[in-house]
C-alpha cells in the first residue's frame, strides 16, 4: 500500500490523534522502492509481508443483527483470508431461527473457502459462560445472557479474539454491499497498525463518501448527520483543553475500527450506538493527564490513533429512519456530556444542540448510556475453560 505518513497529531496527554491520511495506491506493488525511505519523502510504501503479518494476528468481529443473508456474505467475501472472523449475531431465533440461518451460510462459506471462523449468538448461554467463569458480570443482564446491543457484541468478540490468541481486533458492519470496501478497510485496518510505534494503538476509517440517489442522479455525500454533530463536539473538548481550535477528529462515529488487543482490554466502553464516541472520551480520560491514569506503562508508552479515508464508497443498508439517527446523536453526545473531563461550557452546548433539534425536552438532560469497565478485568484463563475451541462446531481449524 502506498498511503500518506501519518504527519500531523494533535496531542492530548499521552495520547497522539493522527490527522487523515490520504491513501495513494491500495496495492502498493512488489518491489519495495527505496526513494520512499528518503526523509523527505511524505508517502510511504508498507510492505506487503507487512500487512500479511499483521493480518495474520488480526480477529475481524462482524456484528449482525436481522441482516440479509447476502450482505453478510458479501462482508464475508472481502475479508482477507489470514484474519479470523468472528461473527457475533443477535438476530431473531423465533418465530423463523435468522441465527440458524446465518450460521448455516457460514459454515458452508467458510468450508468451501477454507477459512477457520467463530460464529456465534450474542443471547447464547455457552457465551454468557464465558463471562461468568472470567469474574466479568458487567455484560450480564438479569437473565444472566449477554446484554443486547451493538457495542455488547462488539465487547464480546472482543473477548473471543483475545481467547483465540489473537494480538489485534477490527469492527466491520455487515451490512455492507460491496465487499471490496470490506476488504479495503481490513487492509487498512493492518496498514495503519503497521505504522504503531506504541503497542496501544488503533485505527479509525473515514468513509470517502456514502452514495445517495438525489433528483434521481447519485450524489456521494461525505459527512453524516451524525458524524458531523459529534466530531464538532469531541473537536470542542479538545480544543478546551489544548487552547487551539481544532477539526482534526474526523471519525467520531467510526463503526469500522481496529485496535492492538492491548489497548483494547483497557478501555472503558459504553452501550449501543455510543461505544465508538466513548472510545475518544476513554482515551483523553484514562490517558489524557487531565485526571489520575491508572495504567504508567501506557502514559510512558503513548497511545496512536490513525484516522484514514477509504476510497471505496461506502455502500450499506439503507438509512434505518430518524429515530434511529435522533438515537445515535443523543448516545454520542451523552457519554461526552456525562464525562468528568467536560468542562461546564460545552455541557451548556451540548444541551442546547440536544434541544434545539428537539432529541430532548426543554428540562431533560441525556440519558446516560451503561458502562463497561476494561476487559483487563476478566481473568482470561477461567473464562476460556468453558470453550472447548477444536470441539465447538463451528470453529473449524485450518
Ligand atoms: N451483534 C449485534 N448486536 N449486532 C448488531 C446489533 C446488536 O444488538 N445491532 C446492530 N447490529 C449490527 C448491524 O447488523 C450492523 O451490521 C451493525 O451492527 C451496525 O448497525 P446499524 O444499525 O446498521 O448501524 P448504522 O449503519 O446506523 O451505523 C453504523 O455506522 C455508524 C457510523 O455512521 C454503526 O457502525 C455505528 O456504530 C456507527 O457509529
Amino acid at each position: 500500500m502506498r498511503l500518506e505518513l501519518p504527519a500531523r497529531a494533535e496531542r492530548f496527554g499521552a495520547n497522539l490523534f493522527y490527522n487523515i491520511q490520504k491513501i495513494y495506491e491500495l496495492d502498493g506493488g512488489f518491489e519495495l522502492d527505496s526513494e520512499f525511505a528518503s526523509p523527505f519523502h511524505v508517502i510511504q510504501q508498507i510492505p506487503r509481508e507487512r500487512l500479511y503479518e499483521i493480518e495474520r494476528d488480526m480477529v475481524i468481529v462482524i456484528p449482525v443483527k436481522n441482516e440479509r443473508l447476502r450482505l453478510l456474505e458479501s462482508a464475508l467475501c472481502g475479508i482477507p483470508h489470514d484474519c479470523l472472523p468472528i461473527i457475533v449475531s443477535n438476530s431473531h431465533r423465533d418465530p423463523v431461527d435468522r441465527f440458524r440461518m446465518e450460521q448455516n451460510m457460514v459454515d458452508a462459506f467458510c468450508r468451501y473457502a477454507k477459512k477457520r471462523h467463530i460464529i456465534v449468538h450474542q443471547r447464547a448461554p455457552e457465551l454468557a459462560q464465558v463471562f461468568k467463569n472470567g469474574g466479568y458480570h458487567h455484560l450480564l443482564d438479569e437473565e444472566g445472557l449477554v446484554h443486547s446491543g451493538k457495542a455488547e457484541g462488539m465487547l464480546a468478540g472482543i473477548a473471543l479474539a483475545r481467547l483465540s490468541g489473537k494480538k489485534y481486533v477490527g469492527f466491520i458492519d455487515s451490512d455492507n454491499y460491496f465487499p471490496g470496501a470490506v476488504f479495503e478497510y481490513a487492509r487498512l485496518f493492518s496498514a495503519g497498525l503497521s505504522q504503531s510505534k506504541s503497542p496501544y494503538s488503533m485505527v479509525r476509517i473515514q468513509w470517502h463518501s456514502k452514495p445517495k440517489i438525489v433528483d434521481s442522479g447519485l450524489f456521494f455525500a461525505k459527512w453524516g448527520r451524525v458524524s458531523r454533530i459529534t466530531n464538532l463536539y469531541l473537536n470542542q473538548l479538545l480544543s478546551h483543553y489544548t487552547g487551539y481550535e481544532t477539526e482534526s477528529l474526523r471519525t467520531g462515529n467510526a463503526g469500522e475500527h481496529a485496535m492492538s488487543m492491548d489497548l483494547a482490554l483497557l478501555l472503558d466502553y459504553s452501550a449501543g450506538f455510543s461505544v465508538e464516541t466513548y472510545h475518544f472520551v476513554s482515551l483523553l480520560e484514562k490517558f489524557g493527564g487531565v485526571l489520575p491514569s491508572p495504567y504508567p506503562e501506557v502514559m510512558k508508552a503513548g497511545t496512536e490513533v490513525f484516522q484514514m479515508e477509504s476510497r471505496n464508497p461506502h455502500f450499506h443498508e439503507a438509512a434505518k429512519g430518524d429515530k434511529h439517527i435522533r438515537e445515535m446523536i443523543e448516545y454520542s453526545l451523552a457519554v461526552l456530556y456525562h464525562s468528568p473531563i467536560c468542562p461546564e461550557s460545552l455541557k451548556k452546548e451540548i444541551l442546547r444542540e440536544l434541544r434545539r433539534s428537539r432529541i430532548i425536552g426543554k428540562d431533560e438532560e441525556p440519558l446516560q448510556p451503561r458502562r463497561y469497565p476494561a476487559l483487563s478485568g476478566i481473568d482470561f484463563e477461567a473464562a476460556g475453560v468453558s470453550m472447548d475451541w477444536q470441539q465447538h462446531g463451528n470453529f473449524i481449524p485450518a
